[in-house]
């Protein structure tokens, strides 16, 4: 979370950085800042809130960093908005991570006379390198000096007028951009992709300085590849759209047949790669989701297989061995629960496969193999067409496991478009229907009380509507005492499901709910029927759709900003 970027060139760096973190704005927009070197003097401007709805400072610098928060350590205000600097103001500081032994750093800074001016934790780094350059030390050696007093995560750019851009990647992604005369380093490459593709993704414990460029590693100079990002540029743009979301969730039927057309070498390798006793499936969040909603076609696959969340791996730790199989999922590639989970289930044995949107990122880089998402840069916080390219590679993986053709699932791809194209005016309508509910419940049984899950996770992200997604036979064991007048309950059913689903749509409709039925049959159960086409087992695929729709006009019903909903973040670094 937060995304830090700097620029070292001959260009003006400030509009530069300030564009740029707008495309890093999806790991925060809690706060934003900006420091650029002016001669000898570092000047600053920090704001709260969204960078897009601000100007940058008139001024002109070809040495910038810059930063775009998501508060841990302190509150929202201009002053734990990065950067930071030390006393005199000539080392700034953007940071993306966690330094967890701030604290005592701090005291021992105090007690040496050094002044705070925020709550969080990096600020301790800027004093710290002050210390040990007036202790005789040049900025280089007391950066790296400073380096081995933290604990934690981190990405760090320092930032010093003589000196230029220093950087260091511990657990944080780190990639530099090369560009002609200019030199990038940032937390993703959308924030540089206007101005080169070239890149270098760093790896954990390397640091060094941006001209010349130099990467060091456990104190010895080391080469790290260069290769080109394969980023579309279009893609990262909104184009005519108001929001990514909508955008988003439009590119989905082009998306889940890009995820399926992978090469046939890869699905071979990772179907040998499931040839062992048990497969646990790990992800958070909607990633998790995609998970439960594929696992029974493992199951019947004939696969001991299990999901669990990252957050929660510790709890399956005993489970795993050298006949493990981790598949990690992830749009990201840099969540910190999944990160973790892997390094543990590999130091007992375990072999990983990842599936990511992003290959160069750290879960990428730590997997046995990986089956890229394909499905291009998703810039809205919430997780829209990375869902269902994650749940399209999964089942194409059951599938392949049983030797079994994937048509149905590339029918899913045109079927997406016929779903959205009909759906979309009804989901408009509702949204203007719902939208003043403090509360609804969404159903299904099988893989659809998954697709539930997924469904209410969406509508309470964006539109803050308490949101809750469980199994449809669930519902008489306690939740059905919440059931009231005119509450909203969304079911999921198929050709699979219908009979038992519908009769726990009655019980909550008997008790005064607006049942709203996603399914291809109508029935008497609903009061408001969203007709879907019934695509056997692909079809949780495509039900996910209208909710996304729904969640979308929701957000702009409550006049919530659909791409950037409150507190949140797309790449969650933190534990
Ligand atoms: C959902 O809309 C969110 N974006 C969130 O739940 C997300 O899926 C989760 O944080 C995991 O992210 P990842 O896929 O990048 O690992």
């Amino acid at each position: 979370m937060c995304g830090i970027l700097g620029y070292l060139g001959n260009k003006n760096g400030v509009p530069l950085v300030h564009e740029g973190l707008k495309a890093l704005s999806y790991r925060g927009y809690d706060s934003w800042g900006i420091a650029a070197i002016r001669g000898k003097e570092t000047i600053i401007q920090k704001e709260v809130g969204d960078i897009s709805k601000c100007a940058p400072m008139d001024a002109h610098s070809p040495i910038v960093i810059g930063h775009t928060r998501w508060a841990t350590h302190g509150g929202v205000t201009d002053n734990n908005a990065h950067p930071h600097t030390n006393n005199d103001g000539t080392i700034s500081v953007v940071h993306n991570g966690i330094i967890e032994n701030y604290h005592l750093l701090k005291e021992a800074l105090l007690e040496e006379g050094y002044t705070f001016t925020s709550e969080t934790d990096t600020e301790v780094i800027p004093h710290l390198i002050d210390f040990y350059m007036k202790r005789g030390k040049t900025f280089k050696d007391a950066f790296a000096r400073t380096l081995k007093d933290l604990k934690g995560s981190y990405a760090i750019l320092a930032m010093h007028a003589l000196e230029g851009i220093h950087f260091a990647r511990n657990g944080s992604p780190l990639i530099l951009g090369i560009g002609d005369n200019e030199m990038f380093v940032s937390s993703d490459i959308p924030s540089f992709l206007p101005h080169t593709k070239r890149i270098i993704t760093l790896e954990d414990g390397d640091y060094g300085s941006l001209t010349p460029l130099a990467i060091t590693n456990k104190g010895k100079p080391v080469k790290r590849e260069e290769s080109l990002a394969h980023w579309d540029l279009e893609v990262a743009k909104k184009g005519t759209y108001e929001h990514f979301m909508l955008k988003e969730i439009e590119e989905q039927p082009l998306t889940i047949r890009k995820a399926l057309n992978q090469p046939c070498e890869l699905i071979v390798k990772a179907t040998q790669l499931m040839d062992t006793s048990t497969i646990i499936f790990v992800g958070c969040g909607t990633s998790y989701n995609a998970c439960s909603i594929a696992l029974t076609h493992f199951v019947h696959a004939g696969k001991q297989a299990m999901t669990v969340l990252g957050s929660e791996f510790e709890s399956v730790l005993p489970y795993i061995n050298n006949k493990t199989l981790l598949i990690a999922v992830s749009q990201s590639g840099e969540t910190a629960d999944v990160i973790d989970s892997i390094k543990s289930a590999q130091k007992k044995g375990a072999k990983v496969i990842s599936i990511v949107n992003s290959p160069s990122s750290t879960i990428a880089r730590l997997a046995d193999l990986t089956i890229p998402m394909n499905c291009g840069p998703e810039l809205c916080v919430l997780s829209t067409k990375s869902c269902t390219s994650q749940i399209a590679i999964l089942m194409m993986l059951a599938f392949a496991l049983q030797k079994k053709d994937i048509g149905l699932l590339k029918e899913a791809a045109d079927t997406a478009l016929h779903v959205i194209k009909q759906t979309k005016p009804q989901m408009q309508q509702l949204a203007r229907k719902i939208a003043n509910e403090r509360s609804m419940f969404v159903i299904g049984r099988k893989s659809l009380a998954h697709v539930a899950r997924e469904a209410a996770l969406k509508i309470k992200e964006v539109s803050y509507i308490h949101a809750e997604g469980m199994p449809a036979g669930e519902l008489k064991h306690g939740t059905i005492a919440v059931v009231c007048d005119g509450l909203p309950v969304i079911v999921f059913a198929d050709n699979q499901t219908r009979a038992h689903t519908t009769s726990n749509a009655m019980e909550v409709k008997a008790r005064g709910a607006f049942v709203i039925g996603i399914d291809s049959k109508p029935s008497h159960a609903y009061d408001y029927h969203i007709s879907i086409p019934d695509i056997e087992e692909a079809t949780p695929l495509i039900a996910l759709l209208p909710v996304q729709l729904l969640s979308y006009y929701l957000a702009l019903e409550r006049k919530c900003d659909p791409d950037k909903p409150r507190n949140l973040a797309k790449s969650v670094t933190v534990r």
